[in-house]
């Protein structure tokens, strides 16, 4: 039999082919555009995502036989508000992960509802990306539109509802609205108050791994798939990469080097920090992780090679790098504002240290370098919990640079594992429609028959050193810029 994974991200669908031992047979992706109507705000329309995961799919399966495809579930960009009316049509385009309107909604949830008080309700505190600032900004802002709301729904679920006419969420997805009871993986009707929504609005709820319905006849009909293809609930992006990396025991670790980037710590109990300053999500093997999220990661290197230096050859603009450890130049890699550890939608990205002396080459490697210091910026944060994370996997389009992967190992001082799929959440999905469907047991099985090791990247002790030295002097810099960032805005 075979299972597909759809992967809804930012700047594209990635589809994924899987058969049963977990061999990938084929891929597919498919762009989207990502509207910004304002600076910090960040739009998509769900039609798109929809058109263009139709089309993929169709090519996904040219060649092979529809009726093998046993199931189908879903990883997707966490966080984003689709609203439906009640004929389930799309009120207005999705508010996502990355965008930063809700400031003031933000400030109301963390200063006046309380951060204690929503940690209590949800394990975590309000950033401007997650799903509740965003429900109070339309409500402020669009009335219109917030009353017509019947249905609350994230990207992937959208999805998933076109596909089945169910709407579902799951619980590791359902963690980053700041409406799920984390620990109890039940809606917080408290949340649904300070909203002022009603549960009927949200989706029901499931595991990663459960099915929540079949694909509908007539979808089955232009897709050439047989009856009964089960649809799983899937997870939120970084969750299904946890999935496809194998990172399910307690402390173990994937970093995922997207438009975001993010370093996820699975838990086997329930746990938050104190501060609140890494999100503490429901997994999709059952269990819990820690996360810490940056809004810009592998988009840094793309803004600065594609959009500054006009290039598309990161290989060759990465070979003229030589003199790792010893660059004078830093960067922030604040492009759209910052979530973990600062929860600082006004930062801003910054180069600092340049000299006459400075070439192309230091300004692309402090790009790069200043994206491995933000990551050890929530390392930091795990460790000050007492959590020891000695070994990580990584996924993600910026994890395809060899360099990028040496200087993360260096920075993080972290062995990195390479694995023998890097394929990240389109291959967590297509693993948790297996289990859906039967073919593994449980999450943790799947894993350990199909996700395997290759090679490891070791640190190296002297260059540790060096940017061991290089951290201390990086972490200044947000500190002394964050009131200028105030005052800039
Ligand atoms: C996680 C987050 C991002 C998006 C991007 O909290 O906001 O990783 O899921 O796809």
């Amino acid at each position: 039999m075979l299972y597909i994974g759809i992967d809804l991200g930012t700047s594209s669908v990635k589809l994924l082919l899987m058969d049963e031992d977990g061999k990938v047979k084929n891929t597919v992706s498919r762009e989207y555009p990502l509207y910004f109507p304002h600076p910090g705000w960040s739009e998509q329309e769900p039609e798109d995502w929809y058109q263009e995961t139709m089309s993929g799919l169709k090519e996904l399966l040219h060649g092979f036989d529809g009726n093998e495809v046993a199931g189908i579930s879903f990883g997707g960009q966490m966080h984003g508000l689709v609203i439906l009316d009640s004929n389930d049509q799309v009120i207005r385009p999705a508010i996502l992960w990355n965008d930063g309107r809700t400031k003031d909604e933000n400030n109301y949830l963390n200063d006046e509802i309380g951060k204690e008080t929503l940690s209590k309700y949800t394990a975590n505190i309000s950033f401007t990306g997650f799903t509740a600032p965003k429900i109070l900004w339309v409500k402020k802002n669009e009335p219109e539109n917030f009353a017509k709301i019947k249905k609350i729904m994230l990207p992937k679920d959208y999805l998933a509802y076109r596909l089945t006419g169910v709407h579902c969420t799951d619980v590791s997805d359902a963690s980053g609205m700041l409406l799920l009871d984390v620990e109890n993986r039940t809606w917080s009707k408290e949340m649904c108050d300070i909203c002022g929504i009603s549960e009927e609005m949200l989706p029901k709820l499931y595991e990663s791994y459960e099915c929540v319905g079949t694909v509908l006849p007539e979808i089955s009909a232009q897709l050439g798939l047989g009856d009964n293809v089960k649809v799983a609930a899937g997870a939120g992006d970084n969750a299904a990469a946890a999935v496809s990396t194998g990172t399910v025991g307690a402390g173990s670790c994937n970093i995922s080097l997207g438009t975001s980037g993010t370093i996820f710590i699975a838990l086997q109990k329930f746990g938050v920090d104190k501060n609140n300053a890494l999100h503490a999500f429901c997994d999709a093997n059952g269990a819990y992780h820690l996360m810490g999220c940056m809004l810009s990661a592998a988009s840094c290197n793309k803004w600065w090679i594609e959009e500054i230096l006009g290039s598309k050859d990161y290989d060759g603009e990465n070979k003229k790098i030589v003199k790792l450890g010893e660059n004078h130049v830093y960067y922030l890699p604040y492009l759209m504002g910052e979530r973990s550890p600062y929860n600082d939608p006004d930062a801003r990205a910054t180069f600092i240290g340049m000299t006459m002396n400075t070439t192309r080459e230091d300004m692309t490697q402090a790009v790069l370098e200043g994206v491995a210091f933000a990551l050890r910026d929530c390392l930091e944060v795990a460790k000050s919990l007492g959590i020891q994370v000695e070994r990580t996997k990584i996924c993600g389009g910026g994890a395809k640079s060899q360099l990028w992967k040496k200087i993360i190992a260096n920075v993080l001082n972290i062995k990195l594992d390479i694995l023998e799929s890097e394929e990240g959440p389109s291959l967590g999905a297509a693993m948790l429609a297996a289990v859906a469907c039967g073919r593994y047991p449980s999450v943790e099985e799947a894993v350990a028959k199909i996700v395997k090791t290759t090679s490891t990247i070791e640190p190296e002790a002297g260059l540790v050193e060096k940017y061991e030295a290089r951290y201390q002097q990086y972490k200044n810099i947000y500190p002394a810029c964050k009131p200028l960032f105030q005052k800039i805005i």
